[in-house]
């Protein structure tokens, strides 16, 4: 099992580079370079966390550690309320990530609400009763099964893209107006996937799961959440009660091709 410091430890930057864009030469990061100096500007940067004061030197792991974690990571349906680690590492872990993942320009969309205990009790209290109001009788009991098993668990991570967020960006460059939805979604799964990867590492389970839009407004009500986040997945986690199933994987001759190496 390796830990999850080193998997988050990869993704840290120098702190004096975070403000900066990297130096791509995509036509999108050459557009408009000002205006993306005065948005990066004005956001606060999120102070640094115990994980991120490593000095740069030690900030090296090997990718083959990476990857371990890569491969360790699986959906693990069977949880419990017993977590091997503290709720204030995994907070440390959700906030190393949020604040390291990419997004398109830098736009920071991504917003996380973590959920323990009795908190975690009451959002899948509120999808059971939800979903009880429209799943018809016959098919109740294995949805009522299937909730049960993520109430199980110890907490849920609830991930949110801001479209105050979007929508600025969308008017600041227009030319690509269309596409900072995508990015902000495809940001969002980067982050999804670091703090599913980075809590199996240390040795939990999680599951990820869509009950939205059914349950926005009762989470935003409940939450205090700002009406223009939006709920995009559920990060369910708790100790391992059990393995994960078995999984089938494709050739890999039919999903990949390299030239010139
Ligand atoms: C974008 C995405 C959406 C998913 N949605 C669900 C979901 O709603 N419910 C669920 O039980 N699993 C969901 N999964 C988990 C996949 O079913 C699972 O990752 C896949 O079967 C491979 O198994 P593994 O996670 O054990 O590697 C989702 C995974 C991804 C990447």
């Amino acid at each position: 099992m390796s830990s999850s410091a080193s998997l988050l430890r990869s993704l840290s930057k120098p702190s004096n580079l975070r403000l900066l864009l990297p130096t791509s030469s995509s036509a999108f990061y050459s557009l408009s370079a000002p205006s993306r100096k005065v948005l990066l500007s004005a956001r606060p940067a999120i102070p640094s966390s115990p994980l991120t004061t490593i000095p740069s030197q030690t900030r090296r792991m090997s990718s083959a550690a990476f990857l371990e974690a890569v491969k360790g990571r699986r959906s693990h349906y069977a949880l419990s309320k017993d977590l091997s680690i503290s709720s204030d590492r995994v907070q440390d872990i959700v906030k190393e990530a949020l604040r390291e993942v990419p997004s398109s320009f830098n736009s920071q969309s991504n917003r996380v609400v973590v959920l323990f205990g009795a908190e975690h009790d009451k959002f899948w209290d509120l999808v059971s009763e939800t979903l009880k109001a429209i799943v018809p009788a016959d098919s109740w009991e294995a949805t009522a099964g299937r909730l049960a098993g993520f109430k199980a668990g110890a907490g849920s991570v609830l991930f949110f893209e801001d479209q105050t967020v979007v929508e600025s960006f969308q008017s600041k460059f227009a030319i690509y107006a269309d596409r900072f939805p995508g990015w902000a979604t495809q940001s969002d799964a980067i982050l999804q996937y670091t703090i599913w990867t980075a809590l199996e590492a240390e040795g939990l389970g999680a599951n990820l799961q869509h009950y939205n839009p059914l349950v926005d407004e009762k989470v935003a009500e409940t939450w205090k959440v700002p009406a223009t986040w939006k709920l995009n997945a559920q990060l369910v986690f708790g100790g391992r009660a059990g393995e994960a199933g078995p999984k089938e994987y494709l050739a890999l001759e039919e999903r990949y091709k390299v030239y010139g190496a």
